[in-house]
């Protein structure tokens, strides 16, 4: 079965997504692990009241990057898991090569914004500063970069006149959380997964 490792700094929403269309049978595969930079994440503690394993991924002192070593222990926790495929729902750490390494083009993303515009924080936000007429959300592959790497799935949100970056990033949400269980599953059946 398609073992998942999913890796969150926030509320973990789209975890639980993905955690509800398994157990509704729409999506075939179980959370192995669930890991965290934020040792306060809500994500955490969602986990655990469902029973899954959680750990904390040590990136400190740093604030906002990613150490190597920490990518390899992380790389590590998730091959211990018997994980096959990565997903990110909300981890707001760039993966580089040690992780990308050991989940060669297994490692998927979801971002609140139409690829390539908005990468970066708060998609949602620099939407409507930017008097976008319309918004959405990406799954795609991760690479090195910041909200890069090849397009799975792309679904479009309107913005609407009047949205405050607090709606609108609700309605992306709700998007997402249909969107990121049916590319995990589409992902895998053409991976072989
Ligand atoms: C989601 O909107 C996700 O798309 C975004 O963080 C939020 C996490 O919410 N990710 C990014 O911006 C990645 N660059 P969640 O913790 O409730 O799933």
């Amino acid at each position: 079965m398609l073992t998942l490792g999913i890796l969150g700094s926030g509320s973990g929403s789209n975890m639980q997504a993905i955690f509800d269309a398994i157990q509704k049978g729409k999506l075939r595969a179980r959370i192995a692990i669930v890991l965290s930079d934020n040792p306060d994440a809500f994500i955490l503690e969602r986990a655990r009241s469902q029973g899954i394993h959680t750990e904390v991924i040590d990136c400190s002192p740093h604030r906002t990057r990613f150490p190597e070593e920490a990518q390899e222990e992380t790389a590590a926790k998730l091959k211990r898991a018997g994980v096959d495929l990565v997903c990110l729902a909300g981890f707001m750490r760039l993966v580089k090569k040690p992780l990308l390494d050991a989940y060669h083009q297994r490692i998927l993303n979801i971002h609140p914004s139409l690829l390539p515009a908005f990468p970066g924080m708060e998609a949602w936000k620099q939407a409507i500063d930017a008097a976008a007429p319309e918004t959405g959300v990406t799954v795609h592959l991760v690479d090195a970069g910041m909200d890069t790497g090849p397009i799975l799935e792309q679904e479009v949100v309107p913005i609407l006149p009047y949205d405050t970056a607090e709606t609108l990033h609700a309605r992306i949400q709700i998007v997402e959380h249909q969107l990121y269980p049916e590319a995990i599953s589409k992902f895998a059946s053409e991976n072989n997964l």
